[in-house]
């Protein structure tokens, strides 16, 4: 049986339609449309068809053509976008305002430019002057990149090509860019979707990488909803709390890398700095001796990065208690709160529930589960936990746990900062090699936990 859907053409003009009507939209004739069956030798006689442009086949395995990478010579930002930009790619790096976007896209230009590639800097928020008074600051007024400030696309597009032609190419912001073909203003879903789309596609037609910076809107997503994240082919997201002095730089999407590595930087009076080894910088073990707090041996992208979990479980004066989370997934939260009453006997339900990640980190990991379970019980029993000890492991609703990845990574990293136990849920098999380094306890349930908290008493 054929499953080709029926069409009619019009036996005027030829056009196709998918239904029928009185009168072509096409050309306007009446009654001239006929049922069809939808075959080639039907299709060929329509004009868009025959007009069509005969496609190229590749093959996969070819190696002919191989991708080139413009190291930035910024080694965080190589190792987060995958080891330097790919040429002619599209990458959006999104933030909070205020984050650091604009300096940092600053100091990677001028780094990039004293890698002999040509920067073009487009600025559609800042004057030249603004600019310049940023660099100076940033030690980087020597640079030979091209500064601009615009926020018309053709305008930009004009320079590009008359122009000799740049190697990378930053717009700050994708926001303030218009499309003056579009009709609406400067931010609109319309305006960044049409601006980004004809950018890409000149830049990629000329192998130009193209760097859009994307202010992210209140709900936590790059205005207008999402729109680019698609059409880009590589998603970086700067995030810090304004008044620690760490950010960092996440990959979300990488079309030629891995995602979830991370970058991390200090915000200094002299701009970023690279911070090369941060595993160390979140914990602070002098808080321990307190209950709440518990470290969390975690993993982010290919390096590991020790964690401070805090937590206070108060109880509430409200009808429905308070559960306040800076840091984790308050659905994660949910469910560790809900898998601990269950499975342990606990009720929080008259509790007020306050859960911190030190140092404005966020933690996504599934295996942050014990860690964030070890500070509520903590916080709730008021016992403070050993402060030599990491936790890790993911919990399940049945109140079993699960072995988290690359635990080896995990207790080396712990090790070396001075750790001397740990509790997770991972099997002998993956931790024995480091038995004589550490004491390391199997947990098999959660409420194997909930009594080892209550005996540390
Ligand atoms: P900026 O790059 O303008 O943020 P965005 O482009 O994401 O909106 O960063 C502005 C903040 O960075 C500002 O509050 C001051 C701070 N800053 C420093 O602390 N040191 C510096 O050297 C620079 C240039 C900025
Ligand atoms: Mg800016």
């Amino acid at each position: 049986m054929s499953t080709a859907k029926p069409i009619y053409i019009c036996d005027q003009c030829n056009e196709i339609n998918i239904k029928w009507s009185g009168k072509c939209e096409s050309c306007g004739s009446w009654n001239s449309l006929s049922l069809q069956e939808n075959n080639i030798a039907q299709l060929s006689k329509n004009k868009n068809f025959k007009n069509s442009n005969p496609i190229t086949l590749h093959k996969l395995n070819d190696t002919e053509k191989k991708i080139s990478r413009l190291k930035t010579k910024n080694n965080e930002f190589d190792r987060v976008i995958g080891g330097g930009f790919v040429g002619g790619s599209a990458l959006l790096v999104g933030g909070d305002p205020g984050i650091g976007k604009s300096t940092l896209l600053l100091q990677i230009s001028a780094q990039c430019s004293s890698n002999d590639l040509r920067v073009l800097y487009v600025s559609g928020e800042e004057g030249i002057d603004q600019i310049r008074l940023r660099g100076s600051r940033l030690n980087i007024q020597n640079s030979s990149m091209d500064l601009v400030t615009s926020t018309s696309i053709f305008d930009i597009i004009k320079i590009l090509s008359t122009q000799p032609k740049p190697d990378l190419v930053i717009i700050d912001s994708i926001q303030t860019m218009r499309d003056e073909n579009i009709d609406s203003s400067p931010g609109t879903v319309s305006q960044v979707r049409s601006s980004t789309q004809t950018l890409i596609n000149f830049a990629k037609a000329n192998m130009i990488t193209l760097i859009l910076v994307g202010h992210v809107t209140k709900e936590g997503t790059i205005a207008g909803p999402r729109v680019i994240e698609h059409m880009v082919d590589c998603v970086l997201y700067f995030e810090g709390e304004k008044n620690h002095p760490y950010r960092i730089l996440r990959s979300v999407k990488n079309r030629f890398g891995p995602t979830d590595e991370i970058g991390v930087f200090e915000m200094t009076s002299l701009g970023l700095q690279t911070v090369e080894n941060p595993s160390s910088l979140f914990i602070n073990k002098e808080d321990i001796d307190l209950s709440g707090t518990s470290f969390f041996a975690g993993i982010e992208g290919t390096r590991p990065l020790l964690t401070q979990i805090q937590s206070l479980v108060v109880k509430s004066s409200l009808g429905t208690p308070r559960r306040a989370v800076v840091g984790v997934d308050s659905g994660r939260l949910s469910l560790i709160i809900a898998v601990l009453e269950a499975r342990c006997n606990i009720s929080f339900s008259s509790h007020d529930i306050y859960i911190n990640v030190a140092g404005g980190l966020k933690v996504t990991e599934p295996a942050a589960d014990l860690a964030i379970a070890a500070a509520l019980l903590s916080s709730f029993y008021d016992i403070a936990l050993d402060s030599n000890k990491v936790y890790f492991g993911e919990i399940s609703l049945s109140g079993s746990l699960r072995p988290a990845n690359r635990s080896n990574i995990r207790l080396k990293e712990a090790i070396k900062l001075g750790f001397k136990k740990a509790d997770t849920s991972n099997n002998n098999d993956t931790t024995k090699e480091f038995n004589d380094k550490m004491e390391i306890y199997i947990l098999k349930s959660i409420t194997e936990l909930n009594k080892r908290i209550k005996e540390e008493k």
